[in-house]
């Protein structure tokens, strides 16, 4: 049973779901459990249309709310599809509250969870997703870690990491892999078909044209006003100095915090430089193809932080830290926080100092984790 619920995790499922059906069709029956925290038809829908992965098996449209009230009815839905269907294994991605609503329902009635971009940690348990992912690993049976820095993070919290498999995988005797990135899977995948049908850059009318991506969602700058508007004052200062437009595909939560606390003179600066674009949310496709033809990325994202480096393109990273640390040790992200000042001089310093191949070393796999993950899965638990 697989367990999705926000935007990333329904992208990362496409990746298994393609590894079973490819190589495991006969063998492992897949049933997806939406949780409904994303809804909005750019935030869900359009990546089950796209991206081929199965019709949800079950959606339990739990919509926005708190963080207890909104886990706590995944918790209850989610037990009992759990009890009525009895799957072998439980699958949960990533850091959200539908991974760790997955993890405690089936992890209380036995059933082995498995964490796909287990171990990685920000050290910042201010970030609910920190919490999240702890909570997870430490209820888990197989972990899958998508960097060595995960794989050290996990041995440092008490994993043991032993690749003896003579040792059955149980609750106390949880199994670690490092697998590589199953995003990195995804990127290879469906960047030719991405370049073949997405019609994104003419809608920008930017083929062609320089321009920098930007995504902005994470709740510590979202929420804060004083975050909020330096971030935006930064992007509209380096446009204008470049001369470049910043294309923001607008997540609804900072669509939402924007509305309500953008002051007024950021917003006129925002208007008269004309080179602000906000856009909706954009399926993956259109996602990847603007990432891959951006000249460099701003972003708070955990995802795209990655993808970023997949495409080669500079990132700049609006968190004071991140979970992916081989990216700021690559030199190809860097880390600003939400300082207007340290933004603005990154940008300036990646687009003046271009990067080489050496930024870039393999650190996310070889684009098979998923199928990795699919037979690992299969022998633990046969
Ligand atoms: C969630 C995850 C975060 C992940 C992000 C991916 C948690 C705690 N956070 O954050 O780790 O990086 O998803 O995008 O699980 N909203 C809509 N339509 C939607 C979905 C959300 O309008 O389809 C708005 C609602 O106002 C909602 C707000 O966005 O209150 C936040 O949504 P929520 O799922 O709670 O958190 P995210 O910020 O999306
Ligand atoms: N993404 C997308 N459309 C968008 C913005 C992001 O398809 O408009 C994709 C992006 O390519 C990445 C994933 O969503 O694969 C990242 O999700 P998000 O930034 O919402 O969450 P995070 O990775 O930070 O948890």
């Amino acid at each position: 049973m697989t367990i999705i619920g926000a935007r990333p995790q329904i992208i990362k499922a496409a990746a298994i779901s393609r590894a079973i059906e490819t190589h495991y069709k006969g063998q492992v029956e897949e049933l997806i459990v939406h949780t409904g925290q994303h809804y909005d038809e750019n935030m869900s829908a359009v990546f089950f249309r796209e991206l081929g992965i199965p019709e949800p098996f079950a959606q339990l449209s739990i919509g926005s709310s708190s963080h207890g009230k909104q886990t706590g009815a995944m918790l209850d839905g989610l037990e009992q599809l759990m009890i009525e269907h009895k799957p072998d294994a439980v699958i949960v991605y990533g850091d959200t509250n539908s991974t760790l609503a997955g993890a405690l329902a089936a992890s209380k009635i036995h059933i082995p969870v498995v964490h796909v971009e287990a171990g990685l940690r920000s050290y910042n348990k201010a970030m609910p997703e920190e919490i999240n992912r702890i909570m997870t690993d430490h209820v888990s049976t197989l972990l899958y870690s998508p960097t060595r820095q995960g794989i050290d993070n996990l041995k440092t919290e008490g994993f043991s990491i032993n690749s003896n498999t003579d040792v059955p995988a149980t609750f106390d005797h949880p199994r670690v892999y490092h697998c590589g990135d199953i995003m990195y899977d995804n990127s290879l995948h469906f960047s030719e078909i991405a370049e073949r049908t997405s019609t994104i850059l003419k809608t920008c009318e930017c083929e062609g044209k320089p321009y920098i991506l930007c995504t902005v969602h994470r709740n510590t700058n979202t929420d804060d006003p004083v975050r909020l508007n330096a971030i935006f004052e930064g992007l509209t200062e380096i446009a204008l100095q470049r001369r470049l437009t910043v294309i923001v595909p607008l997540h609804p939560r900072t669509k939402k915090y924007l509305e309500q606390t953008a002051s007024a003179s950021l917003m006129q600066k925002i208007n008269e430089s004309g080179l602000i674009r906000f856009i909706e949310p954009v399926g993956f496709l259109d996602m990847i193809r603007l990432e891959q033809q951006a000249v460099l990325i701003v972003t708070d994202s955990g995802g795209v932080q990655k993808e970023a480096f997949f495409f080669r393109k500079p990132c700049v990273v609006l968190r004071d830290q991140t979970e992916w640390v081989e990216l700021i040790e690559t030199s190809a992200a860097v880390l600003t926080g939400a300082d207007k000042d340290k933004l603005v001089q990154s940008v300036n310093r990646f687009l003046d100092h271009p990067l080489s191949d050496a930024n870039y070393p393999a650190i996310f796999g070889k684009g098979n984790a998923a199928e990795f993950i699919c037979k690992t899965i299969v022998e633990a638990l046969a």
